[in-house]
């Protein structure tokens, strides 16, 4: 109960990043007086002014009209004075061994003092198994003993993270004592979705292993699209036919370019070295980080076949954030393709609606639109599936391009429109000219359409 209002709880939410703020303001919504704190004065200054530090279908408005309910802080008294639940939800990025880097967590720990009552910290940032572990025992040490301690990870995804907030496929609650792990699970009595009531190692254990086996899911098609490049299958309609399947299931199964953002490549990373560090070594993980390694470089191979050498040659990178409706270049595939393609010695052309791209790509030159992006160029790399780039197949970009060659590595495009638009087209995954109408599927040169 608050220590406010004898109602809702009062949630305090450490991090003002886009987990954090994505939570506080879905709390805010379902009608809890949510406190903030972050620890950078700017983005406070900002977020009191109605304006958030990245894209996020919705947040602004989602933060607006609930503005009379939330309070930003840097002061970490002012923060939990009033809280019933911490929530923290800092970054928790990889450092260079793999693992995760928790200082940002341990800055929150170390700095909360003595609460009245017993106030939750509850963990939402992504963290490797053991860590409620450790932090209950800091907790403890440090005379917190009072403060109880619940993991309940998040499940969100970048351009859907309300959506994903509000209609969760499941809640995972892991505490250490029942009643806490009730009080947590009460916040979201208003969501429709089943919560999962587990201890602290599992609830861990369950985002970390969720996002390693979509992320497997993803490099496993992208493994079936190469085979069926080389033996005239299409993986569109191999995805389907597995989808269908109920104990396969449709989703994480479109190939591409390899996975990127903000989620993915570290929490893969991080269990792999979780593991590793506990002495097993997760042979599948390894395998899933290469696949995708070399997705993002297979482009390049598609590029020279046509090209030959590409020192000199022009090439457009259309979209660049790791994937669309979102600014986040954080591992995405355009940043290794790119600097593939700069090392070779192409000029390259990026153009996106959305990527701040100053501090990716130097070497680049970045576009305001598609055409300036296309102008000159020998191919165009469909990087990110961009809406705007549906259109590509264009008289105007034919006409533009040097060389009318369209790779595309989401499978954006329809092929025979492509073609018939008078483009050479690769795609992943999909039959090549060569393999077109050849629905049989037998083993066949993988030479593809050489200009
Ligand atoms: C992901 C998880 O979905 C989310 O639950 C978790 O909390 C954070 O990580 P996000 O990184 O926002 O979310 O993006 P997501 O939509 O899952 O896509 C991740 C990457 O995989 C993107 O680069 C996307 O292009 C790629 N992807 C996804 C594929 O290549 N194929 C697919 O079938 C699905």
């Amino acid at each position: 109960m608050s220590k406010k209002t004898g109602t809702k709880e009062t949630i305090s939410v450490f991090g003002a990043g886009w987990v954090g703020l994505v939570t506080a303001a879905c709390f805010a919504d379902l009608g809890f007086r949510v406190i903030v704190r972050d620890v950078i004065p700017e983005r406070i200054a900002e977020l009191e002014e109605g304006i958030v530090p990245f894209y996020e279908p919705g947040l602004t408005e989602m933060l607006a009209r609930n503005r009379e309910r939330m309070h930003f802080t840097l002061d970490v008294a002012e923060a939990v004075a009033e809280a019933d639940v911490l929530f923290v939800c800092v970054g928790t990025p990889p450092t260079y061994s793999g693992d995760a880097d928790l200082s940002a967590v341990w800055a929150v720990i170390d700095e909360l003092p003595p609460l009245e009552g017993r106030a939750i910290l509850v963990m939402k940032s992504t963290v490797p198994v053991g860590t409620g572990k450790k932090v209950r025992a800091a907790l403890d040490e440090r005379g917190l003993d009072h403060i109880g301690y619940v993991s309940n990870p998040e499940f969100l995804a970048e351009g859907t993270a309300i959506d994903d907030f509000m209609h969760p496929d499941r809640v995972v609650v892991g505490a250490f004592f029942e009643s806490d792990g009730e009080r947590v699970s009460a916040l979201y009595k208003q969501i429709d979705a089943p919560i999962v009531r587990t201890d602290v190692f599992s609830a861990e254990m369950i985002k970390l292993a969720s996002n390693a086996f979509l992320a497997t899911r993803i490099s496993f098609i992208n493994e079936i699209a190469n085979v069926c490049e080389v033996t005239g299958a299409d993986v569109e309609q191999v995805a389907k036919g597995m989808g269908l399947d109920r104990r396969i299931g449709p989703h994480f199964l479109r190939a591409g370019i390899g996975f990127g953002g903000s989620c993915f490549p570290k929490d893969v990373s991080a269990l792999k070295q979780l593991a590793g560090n506990s002495g097993y070594h997760f042979q599948l993980l390894s395998a899933v980080i290469d696949v995708n390694e070399l997705q993002k470089r297979r482009v390049v191979g598609k590029l020279t076949q046509h090209l030959g050498s590409l020192a000199d040659k022009t090439i457009a990178i259309l979209g660049l954030t790791f994937k669309p409706d979102t600014d986040d270049m954080r591992e995405a595939a355009s940043i290794v393709l790119g600097s593939r393609l700069l090392a070779e010695g192409a000029n390259v052309q990026a153009w996106d609606p959305m990527a701040d791209p100053d501090s990716y790509l130097h070497g680049a030159r970045f576009c305001e639109s598609i055409l300036e992006a296309v102008e000159g160029a020998d191919a165009a790399v469909i990087v990110t599936e961009w809406n705007e780039l549906r259109g590509l197949a264009s008289k105007d970009v034919r006409e533009a391009m040097r060389r009318p060659l369209i790779i595309d590595g989401r499978n954006l495009l329809d092929p025979d429109e492509v073609r018939a638009a008078g483009f050479a087209y690769e795609c992943v995954g999909r039959p090549s000219e060569q393999h077109a109408g050849s629905a049989g599927g037998s083993a066949v040169n993988s030479e593809r359409n050489p200009s």
